[in-house]
C-alpha cells in the first residue's frame, strides 16, 4: 500500500502536470536550500542541524547514503561529491538492500539516510536498524518533521517545497545542493583550501541562473524528444560524475514514457552493451567537460561505428552525435547538477507524446511506505 498526495491542495499555477511545474521551479528551489547557509567568512556553509562538531566531522572515517530511487542515485551523486571535496570514502546503496544483508556497522562510519517523503519505509528500517547498532545517522530529507527526519541524529532538510509528481524532479536537484553543501562543510574541516572552498561556493551561486537558462532550452529538447518517442529502448551511458546522472535520466524515462531504459558505464560498453547497438537504439551520452571528455568521446565513436543514434549531454556541441544538449559549464564537481535537469525534460516530452498519466505513472506511487 502506499500514501498519496492530496494533489488538489496544490495549485498547478498555470502549468498543465505538476511534473512540468516543479522541473520549472529549481532555480528557485535551489536558491532556498542555498540560502542562509554560505559562510563566506571561513569559505564553508553553516549547516546547524548536522549536530555534527568539528571533531566528530574528522572523527568520520567513511560515508554510507542509503535511499530508494531517484534518492539513491543522489545519494550516489553525494558520494562522489564527499569523496572529492572531502576524501573521505564515500558510497551510496539501496537502503531496501543495505537492511536485508547483515552489513557490518561500523562506529566510525558516518549514515546518511536520504528520502524526499521521509517515510520511505525501507528507508526508515535501514535508519532504526542502524540506531539499534550504535550507528550516527544523519538525513537529507525533504517534509520536515517526517519519519526519518525525527528518527535521525540530526541532518539537513532539503527546502525543495511539496513535490506531487510521482516521479521527482526538484526534490532530486536540491538533494545534489544539499550533498554538495555537506561535502563542502566535511571538506572544509579538512584539507579542502580555502580557495577550493570559495570555488565551490561561488559554483553553487551559479546554479540557479544556470537552471533558468538550462530550462530555456525546452522547446528544441521538446522536438528531440518526440523524435525519440519512437524508440522501443534507450541505452544511457556516462563515466564517474556522469555515470549517476545516466543512471536517473534512465529511471525518470522509465518511470514516466514507459520506455524500457538502462544506464551504463561508459567505461563497460565493450563489455556486453556495445552488442545491442543499431540504429534503433539510440544512445543519451553524458559528456561533461572535463577530465574524461576524451574518453568519452572516443565511446561515441564506437557507437557511432555501429550505426548507433547518440543524444550528447555537454558543455559543447559533440560531433559525434546527431543531437547535442549543451548545458552550462560549472566547476566540474557540480556538473552533475545541471545535467540532470534537460534529462527530466526529455522524459516529461517523451512521455507527453507518448500522452502518459505524467503526474501518477501506472503502477507506482509517490511514497512507500510498507515493505
Ligand atoms: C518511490 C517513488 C520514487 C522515489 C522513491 C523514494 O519509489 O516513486 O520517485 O524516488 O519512492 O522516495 P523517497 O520519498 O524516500 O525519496
Amino acid at each position: 500500500t502506499t500514501v498519496e498526495w492530496e494533489a488538489a491542495s496544490y495549485d498547478m499555477g498555470g502549468h498543465d502536470t505538476y511534473m512540468h511545474k516543479e522541473i520549472h521551479e529549481q532555480a528557485e528551489a535551489v536558491d532556498r536550500v542555498l540560502r542562509g547557509r554560505i559562510d563566506d567568512r571561513f569559505s564553508t556553509v553553516h549547516l546547524g542541524g548536522l549536530n555534527l562538531d568539528a571533531r566528530d566531522a574528522r572523527a568520520v572515517r567513511r560515508v554510507k547514503i542509503l535511499g530508494c530511487g531517484t534518492s539513491y542515485h543522489a545519494g550516489q551523486i553525494g558520494a562522489q561529491m564527499i569523496e572529492e571535496l572531502a576524501r573521505i570514502p564515500a558510497d551510496a546503496e539501496p537502503a531496501s538492500e543495505f537492511r536485508y544483508r547483515n552489513a557490518v556497522v561500523d562506529p566510525d562510519t558516518l549514515y546518511i539516510a536520504v528520502s524526499q517523503s521521509g517515510e520511505t519505509y525501507d528507508v526508515l528500517a535501514a535508519v532504526q536498524e542502524l540506531k539499534r547498532k550504535g550507528a550516527r545517522v544523519l538525513g537529507i530529507v525533504n517534509v520536515v518533521g517526517s519519519a526519518i527526519a525525527r528518527e535521525a541524529d540530526g541532518g539537513m532538510y532539503v527546502h525543495a517545497g511539496p513535490e506531487v509528481c510521482v516521479v521527482s524532479t526538484k526534490c532530486f536537484t536540491n538533494t545534489c545542493v544539499a550533498f554538495a553543501l555537506l561535502a563542502l562543510h566535511l571538506g572544509r574541516t579538512r584539507d579542502l583550501s580555502v580557495r577550493d572552498g570559495k570555488r565551490i561556493i561561488e559554483g553553487l551561486r551559479k546554479l540557479p541562473a544556470q537552471i533558468s537558462e538550462m530550462l530555456e532550452q525546452e522547446e528544441d529538447i521538446r522536438k528531440l524528444a518526440a523524435q525519440y518517442a519512437e524508440a522501443r529502448s534507450m541505452l544511457f551511458i556516462g563515466r564517474v560524475r556522469g555515470y549517476p546522472v545516466a543512471r536517473e535520466a534512465s529511471l525518470k524515462l522509465k518511470e514516466v514514457s514507459y520506455i524500457h531504459a538502462e544506464a551504463y558505464p561508459a567505461s563497460e560498453l565493450k563489455h556486453g552493451p556495445l552488442a545491442l547497438i543499431e540504429p534503433a537504439l539510440p544512445t543519451v551520452a553524458i559528456v561533461p567537460d572535463d577530465d574524461l571528455l576524451e574518453k568519452n568521446r572516443a565511446a561515441m565513436e564506437e557507437i557511432k561505428a555501429r550505426s548507433g543514434q547518440i543524444l550528447a549531454v555537454a558543455h559543447q556541441e559533440q560531433e559525434k552525435a546527431d543531437h547535442t544538449i549543451v548545458v552550462p559549464k560549472n566547476e566540474d564537481e557540480l556538473d552533475p547538477i545541471l545535467m540532470g535537469i534537460p534529462l527530466q525534460l526529455l522524459a516529461y516530452h517523451t512521455a507527453l507524446a507518448l500522452g502518459r498519466d505524467i503526474d501518477k505513472p501506472r503502477n507506482l506511487a509517490k511514497s512507500v511506505t510498507v515493505e
